[in-house]
């Protein structure tokens, strides 16, 4: 079922879904959940099967963006799933990594040194790199 059908993504719409047709036309954007323990930042992100969260809503809607843009266009689509607590970063699709460095790249980004991207073809994939990833 189209997660949206379901209910429950008010803060999506609020917060992400306007940012997918800038992301196609090439900016750059962050979302992050930001909160103490217990204040719904897991919740929020991954959702549940009933209500998936923000990441699954973006996937889905980012999809059917490209799906629609031209096809002379290419994008690919990579995920990474982190914590910062404390200044530290973690890897949490590698928790066992340890704290990871930031680090600028040749091209003057800056970038999470030896963070885990999962490429993913469609939302589908995507979701099940992400399936019991729970921190
Ligand atoms: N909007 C919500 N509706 C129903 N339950 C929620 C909601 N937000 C959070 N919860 C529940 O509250 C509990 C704490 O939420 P969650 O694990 O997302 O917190 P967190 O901010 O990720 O905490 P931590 O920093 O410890 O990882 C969980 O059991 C979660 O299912
Ligand atoms: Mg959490």
């Amino acid at each position: 079922m189209d997660p949206k059908e379901r209910g429950g993504d008010d803060v999506y719409r609020a917060t992400t879904k306007g940012l997918i047709e800038g992301i196609i036309s090439g900016y750059n954007a962050t979302v992050f959940a930001y909160g103490p323990t217990g204040a719904g930042k897991t919740y929020t992100m991954l959702g549940t099967d009933y209500e998936p969260g923000i990441y699954l809503r973006t996937l889905n809607d980012l999809f059917k963006c490209i799906e629609e843009t031209s096809d002379d266009m290419e994008y690919t689509v990579s995920m990474s799933y982190l914590e910062i607590y404390n200044e530290m970063i973690r890897d949490l699709l590698n928790p066992s990594s340890g704290f990871l460095d930031l680090r600028e790249d040749s091209k003057g980004g800056i970038q999470i040194a030896g963070i885990t991207e999962v490429s993913t073809i469609n939302a589908k994939e995507g979701s099940n790199s992400m399936a019991f990833k729970t921190m």
